[in-house]
């Protein structure tokens, strides 16, 4: 084996006003398969993440509900972590942007961009609310599209004519939260110097993007960057910036901070050095993030980070959206599903099977079909894989003495073509191709029921037991391999399949074994078909809620 990598990982921080949902999950889970499939093949790989704690909306939530927006995080921090917690992502921490150790490094960044002459300050004129005492952010302003005359348009764009302004060009503007029309009001704000890193960024993003994301941040960065805004005004939910008594980082600011702190708090935790992590050439750190915040991740972040101490990242993994039945998530249509709703009605490991079968490296948006969705886990994961141990484990310990025997030549020949797939489905797992690995399974699955149907060993139990034997041996030498490989998709079934082998902590080289001479323990049941009446159910309570 070669030398152990070390790992970082992160999925995007998701904020802490909002529910998980099954879009969410795209990324969570293909991180948590890649970081599992690491893991297994003994390489150290934490994976990260954290919830994104600050900002306007939160703040203004917390008001309306009547509660310090303190309250509002830890309990949102609990029922992510529960969702999560339930759909079997396994974070190596899950921090809070809202921490001590978040407030101490962006301190740090900020003070180091700016000695290095990259902030400038400068008088903005913005929406101010007189009522709610706030400027008003971009998504708090209501009113007119200056372009197609739309009423209920947003302060930054419009729904119907798509066209973008700023809020002082919106017609009848509104605060959102009281209806008082807003004042114009100018305050001192801090921009960092995007501009500056021009150069540094042509030649980084194509690196370390994929080819899909390179091609079209290549047209922002044809165009002279523009400084971006960091700070905001109180009253805001988030850190001081220090040297200022009443200004605020803005929440994109500290949010990417929060994957180096939430490393730092693991650290803390495991006695290991931060250093170690983010700044040491070995180690190797991993975005992943959906293309609709590609310029936070692609531009600040890199940016700010490589006048840092920290290391730049070594890739960007951009993902595309969820669809489903071939539309966007909707609220009308009950297609907008948390996570929790999902999990009242089917397993975690049916999602993460389908999700498996549809994801890869591509920008591509994922549709999750719901009618698919039913039959691919019930044809190919209960049909095709589970059936196999099934079937085998029934056949061997009850009508026959329960002990795995020595798999004949043909039995062997099949055992080892499956294990030859090893380093072909590593390498899709490598390369986030889930889907493709999957069909490689499936095809292993595939030639082994056709051995299993073929060799009808149900048959011949009494008429040739050794041969019976031998071909019940190779399935479930089969499927054990299977298992193995499907791993970092279901790690709960796959929990149950050590114990039946009477073995435990698969990683990726159990493979090359092939098993002889042991009793197989009671056969728990794995996974079961999805009735398509818990899918309705699903849609139901989600329109309900
Ligand atoms: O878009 C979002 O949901 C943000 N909360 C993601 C933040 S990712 C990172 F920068 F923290
Ligand atoms: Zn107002």
């Amino acid at each position: 084996m070669a030398e152990p990598r070390r790992i970082v990982v992160t999925a995007a921080l998701p904020y802490a006003n909002g529910k998980i949902h099954l879009g969410h999950l795209v990324e969570y889970l293909q991180v948590d398969f890649w970081t599992r499939f690491q893991k297994m093949r003994g390489h150290e790989c934490l994976y990260i993440c954290a919830d994104d704690t600050h900002g306007t909306p939160i703040m203004v939530r917390a008001r309306q509900e009547g509660r310090s927006p303190e309250d509002l995080i830890a309990q949102s921090l609990e029922e992510h972590q529960q969702d999560f917690h339930d759909f079997l992502i396994e974070f190596d921490h899950y921090g809070s942007t809202h921490s001590e150790e978040n407030k101490t490094l962006v301190s740090e960044i900020f003070n180091t961009v700016k000695e290095k002459g990259h902030i400038r300050s400068k008088l903005i004129e913005q929406l101010y609310c007189e009522h709610d005492k706030m400027f008003l952010p971009d998504r708090f302003v209501k009113g007119t599209c200056p372009r197609c005359g739309s009423t209920e348009q947003y302060g930054d764009s419009c729904d119907k004519c798509s066209a973008t302004y700023s809020p002082m060009e919106l017609k009848d503007a509104q605060c959102s939260l009281c209806g008082t029309k807003p004042t114009i009001k100018s305050s001192e704000h801090l921009l960092f110097q995007l501009q500056h890193f021009q150069d540094f960024l042509k030649e980084w993003v194509p690196q370390h993007t994929q080819p899909e994301i390179a091609r079209k941040m290549s047209e922002w960065l044809e165009q002279d960057l523009r400084e971006w805004d960091i700070s905001r005004d109180e009253p805001y939910f988030g850190f001081k910036i220090p040297g200022y008594d009443d200004k605020y980082f803005y929440v994109w600011v500290d949010a990417p901070v929060g994957y180096i702190s939430s490393t730092w708090q693991w650290c803390q935790k495991k006695g290991k050095k931060l250093e170690d992590y983010w700044q040491h050439k070995k180690a190797e750190i991993f975005h992943c993030i959906g293309k609709d915040i590609v310029y936070f991740h692609a531009l600040f972040w890199p940016a700010l980070l490589s006048e840092s101490r920290f290391k730049t990242p070594s890739a960007i993994w951009v993902h595309g959206m969820l669809t489903i039945n071939g539309e966007k998530m909707s609220k009308s249509k009950g297609t907008f599903i948390s996570a929790r709703t999902y999990l009242n009605h089917l397993s975690p490991e049916h999602l993460r099977y389908y999700y498996a079968c549809k994801l890869s490296s591509s920008i591509d948006d994922l549709d999750l079909n719901l009618e698919d969705f039913t039959q691919r886990v019930n044809s190919d994961l209960i049909g095709k894989i589970t059936n196999l141990g099934s079937r085998g484990a029934q056949l061997l310990s009850k009508k026959m003495d329960g002990v795995l025997g020595t798999p004949s030549a043909e039995g062997l020949d099949l055992i080892r073509y499956a294990q030859k797939q090893s380093e072909t489905i590593a390498a899709h797992y490598e390369a986030r191709d889930f889907s493709k690995a999957i069909n490689e399974i499936r095809a292993i699955a595939d030639k082994a029921n056709k051995y299993f149907d073929e060799k009808a060993p149900w048959k011949t139990l009494e008429s040739h037991p050794q041969e019976t034997k031998e071909i019940i041996s190779t399935i479930l030498n089969i499927f054990r391999i299977l298992s193995i490989y499907l791993k970092p998709i279901l790690p709960h079934y796959v929990s149950r399949v050590e114990k039946l082998f009477g073995e435990s902590n698969y990683s990726w080289y159990h493979v090359a074994q092939t098993l002889e001479n042991v009793r197989l323990n009671e056969y728990e049941h794995l996974s079961s078909r999805i009735d398509p009446v818990k899918v309705k159910a699903i849609l139901e309570e989600t329109k309900k809620t």
